[in-house]
């Protein structure tokens, strides 16, 4: 006879007449006949209720495999919702499109990481904080000179962040709110610096220190492009564009950088290092380096003329149309719908061009294509980014820098959630180890050295 058990290894009570039962699950393992209930909590079930599903006294207990984490929950978290059905994106409940229409970016860091909208007091020493510490150390000069200058700038800001903890020792000490606040204030503070210095180096102009009297997203714009006028006033509908965007960009739950950041940061390392962990995440092609590899495929294009040959030849399997379809929006991508607007006031302030023209065709043809149509593939958040960016004149592998700016926030949010969740552990994924068994070692090479045996 079967034995029924709770996940908790106890008898499993029967609840005939005695009121709902707990939402379970039931499970037979066939291998031994016996019957298991595991609990199921917030649409979820504990891979740890597994362990006692043994087949015999051996079994270390069932595991549940899930290579690229495709269906499996890695924490509880309070900061982002999306529902990629219905294409919603919420941070801390507040709907994107309205934060993008109404919100500052730093106030939307703020939310991210306390998770209500700062009072007016709160946000003028937050914005006060991040203003007053957005100088690096002139070592930091010193140390961005040392890279060549036609070096990837996302290889380069991954460094330098990671450099930022050797500047910050005290940092390590994470579980001190008041080191932790000023990690957050300087990572969000120094971020753009850094990156405007990257871009400085890459085209060969001196550093521009950053301006106390100026906005996070016209300082950052100033450090990037201020030449010999005493005061860099930038263009307004660029300065809108970049906050926006940075709005955008803020998080995006646990996607890949975002499960990196939490990750490196389990071991209990300091936030810098855990942010570069984040930045090398964010630079493959298959994350943030999608809004590059769009720019790329509408140069190869060429002519407007040529996109219905082009997207003949994606549905013949010749290649993917960049910037379409989505892991987890199967509708349209909230974000991608503010960033077309976005796109159309940058390209009204500098004149449409070609580029424009070919995204523009691309996206009509595909939207009344079935193939496109059957598989749910609209367009992503990178199908109109790198367009704007291209106008503002940045250099199309600077792209991923702008969204690792933006991404800090986020990251940062999800690092301390992270570390405070009595839940969480250093994280240690399992295997299913299906290598030889144990053999005896018997060399095939006909020379080894071989260190002699201490005495
Ligand atoms: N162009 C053409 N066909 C596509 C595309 C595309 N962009 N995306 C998916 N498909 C097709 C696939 O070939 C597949 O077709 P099939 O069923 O006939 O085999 C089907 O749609 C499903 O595709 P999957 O690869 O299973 O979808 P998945 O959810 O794994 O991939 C991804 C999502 C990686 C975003 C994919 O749509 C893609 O490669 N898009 C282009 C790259 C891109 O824009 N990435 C940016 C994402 S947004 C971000 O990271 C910020």
């Amino acid at each position: 006879m079967a034995d029924t058990m709770t996940a908790g290894g106890g008898p499993a009570t029967d609840v005939a007449g005695g009121g709902a039962a707990p939402p379970a699950l039931e499970v037979r393992d066939t291998r031994t006949g016996k019957s298991y209930t595991i609990p199921i909590v917030d649409g979820a079930i504990r891979a740890n209720d597994l362990k006692q599903i043994k087949s015999g006294p051996d079994d270390q207990g069932l595991l549940s495999y899930d290579p690229a984490f495709l269906n499996t929950a890695a924490c509880r978290s309070k900061i982002t919702f999306i529902d990629g059905d219905r294409g919603i994106l919420r941070y801390r409940g507040y709907p994107i499109e309205q934060l993008a229409e109404k919100a500052s970016f730093l106030e939307v860091a703020w939310l991210l990481r306390h998770g209500d909208l700062p009072t007016q007091t709160e946000y003028d020493a937050w914005v006060h904080e991040v203003t007053y510490h957005t100088y690096v150390h002139e070592n930091f000069k010193k140390f961005l000179e040392g890279f060549r200058y036609d070096a990837h700038p996302m290889s380069m800001l991954c460094s330098a962040v990671a450099a930022l903890s050797s500047f910050y020792p005290a940092a390590k000490d994470i579980f001190d709110p008041l080191q932790r606040d000023i990690s957050v204030i300087r990572l969000i503070a120094k971020v753009p610096t850094i990156a405007a210095f990257i871009y400085r180096h890459m085209k060969g102009l001196p550093f521009v220190y950053p301006d106390n009297e100026l906005s996070y997203s016209e300082n950052f714009l100033s450090m990037v492009a201020r030449m010999s006028q005493p005061k860099y006033k930038s263009n307004p509908t660029f300065t809108r564009a970049i906050e926006i965007l940075f709005i955008l960009h803020a998080d995006h739950e646990q996607n890949c950088s975002t499960s990196a950041v939490r990750s490196v940061g389990s071991s209990q390392v300091d936030p810098y290092s855990a942010v570069a962990a984040g930045i090398a995440a964010l630079y493959g092609p298959l994350h943030g380096g999608a809004n590059e590899a769009v720019l790329r495929m509408i140069e190869e294009i060429g002519d407007p003329k040529r996109v219905p040959a082009f997207i003949e030849g994606v549905k013949k399997g010749s290649g993917r149309l960049m910037g379409f379809g989505h892991r987890v929006y199967k509708s349209y991508d909230p974000r991608a719908k503010i960033v077309k607007h976005l796109a159309d006031e940058v390209v009204a302030s500098v004149g449409m061009d070609r580029d424009l023209e070919i995204a523009l065709e691309l996206e009509r043809i595909a939207l009344q294509d079935d193939y496109f149509i059957s598989r749910k593939l609209y367009p992503n958040v990178d199908f109109y980014t790198g367009l704007i960016y291209r106008s503002m004149k940045f250099p199309t592998s600077f792209f991923t820098v702008l969204f690792a700016i933006a991404r800090t926030a986020g990251w940062l949010a999800q690092w301390e959630e992270m570390l405070l969740d009595k839940e969480q552990k250093i994280a240690r994924p399992r295997q299913l180890y299906v290598g030889s068994a144990e053999r005896p070692y018997a060399s095939t090479l006909a020379k080894v050295i071989v260190t002699p045996a201490r005495n």
